[in-house]
């Protein structure tokens, strides 16, 4: 997508070097515009567990590079399988709730021991590494089609005028390797004409609605209103949100949907008011082990810096400002899981479904 009027993925192999994977530093944005070069597994896991990178389908993309550059360092260490299985640890312990993670990890062990030489492995952990960025990347642009046809329908019943979206977070391009999830049916539907506006939740505590999901859509010149977090319910009172749309970190094969916290709030507000609620996700975002999402998805705690500190732009600097009492006390859930019942639909790249096990074992020809 866009990113100051040219095309990047989120995360790439160097042109010029094998061996140098380059991310866009998300820390940085929306005031500065940063690639980062990564050349060892340490590098990667700190991106991924510092949020350099973020957002479940990058992680898992960033993940699949770190198993690559692990077949790398494994050349120097005394047990090339052992280094493997510890790196692979190492990355799964990044962040706990993108299921994403742990299945890109798993589907790297998988492929590198089919390889017979070391030479060979390598070449594996290469492949599949670019098959994981480049198929995460088609996914987002089928549930971008998917999805946009619900965006259309919309619009027809509004005979033309905007259709307003509301979403929470960050699901877009920036959270995967291109397209994103919830963002982009937008953008489809966007580049098709239809008259779109998107509400963008602000998401504290390290705001990725204002900060990616607001430059993303000004990036692409999309209409868009950041709101704090608060507003979404009035806004739906008031008929001014014609549909949700989010992403998800991990989803149950039930349809219980784990994504960044305050999104089960928006939920329970849009099925007062009769809002549809959809959210959209790769397949790979699945967790077929988990039946209860409630009980069973981890929910990753962070630093309490992250609540009492706010980032922003002073002075053409990047500033950090305390916002609490110093002595006082926070706390820092990073997600919230919303009961399959609240939502209306489920947007994957082979097509959209309800959210239960019914019918999404369906969409995959799955059976009990
Ligand atoms: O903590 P983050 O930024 O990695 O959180 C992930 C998210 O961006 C959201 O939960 C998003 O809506 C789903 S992941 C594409």
């Amino acid at each position: 997508m866009y990113a100051n009027c040219r095309n990047y993925r989120t995360i790439w192999v160097d042109r010029n070097d094998k061996k140098i994977i380059q991310i866009i530093d998300q820390r940085h944005l929306p005031h500065k515009f940063v690639i980062e070069d990564i050349r060892t597994v340490d590098q990667i896991f700190i991106a991924i567990k510092d949020m350099h990178v973020r957002g479940a389908g990058l992680i898992g993309a960033t993940a699949g590079y770190g198993m690559y550059l692990a077949t790398l360092e494994a050349t120097e260490a005394l047990n090339f399988d052992e280094y493997l299985i510890n790196s692979a640890q190492k990355l799964k312990s990044a962040r706990p709730t993108a299921v994403n993670l742990s299945w890109a990890v798993n589907k790297q062990l998988k492929a590198i021991v089919k390889g017979e030489t070391i030479d060979e492995k390598i070449e594996i952990a290469f492949d599949t590494a670019n098959e994981i960025a480049n198929s995460d990347a088609l996914s987002c642009k089928k549930i971008g089609e998917h999805g946009s046809k619900i965006i259309e329908e919309i619009s027809k019943n509004k005979n033309g005028e905007v259709v307003n979206i509301l979403t929470h977070c960050n699901a877009g391009w920036l959270a995967f390797v291109d397209y994103g999830t919830a963002l982009s049916p937008v953008y489809h539907a966007f580049s098709k004409g239809i008259k779109v506006h998107v509400w963008v939740d602000e998401t504290r505590p390290r705001n990725q609605g204002a900060r990616l999901t607001a430059w993303e859509l000004e990036q692409q010149s999309i209409p868009h209103t950041v709101i704090s977090d608060n507003v979404g319910g009035h806004l739906m009172q008031h008929g001014l949100v014609d549909i949700v749309i989010v992403g998800s970190d991990r989803t149950t094969y039930t349809g219980d949907v784990a994504n960044k916290i305050g999104t089960y709030l928006k939920a329970l507000a849009a099925f007062d008011n009769n809002i549809p609620f959809y959210v959209a996700l790769p397949s790979s975002t699945i967790d077929w082990e988990i039946e209860d999402g409630i009980k069973q998805i981890p929910i990753e705690q962070r630093g309490e810096e992250e609540v009492k500190y706010i980032q922003g732009l002073h002075e053409g600097e990047i500033k950090k400002v305390l916002l609490t009492p110093e002595k006082s006390p926070a706390i820092n859930y990073g997600f919230d899981v919303t009961p399959a019942r609240l939502i209306t639909g489920l947007i994957f790249e082979r097509g959209i479904c309800k959210a239960n096990k019914k019918e999404i074992f369906k969409l995959f020809g799955k059976f009990n």
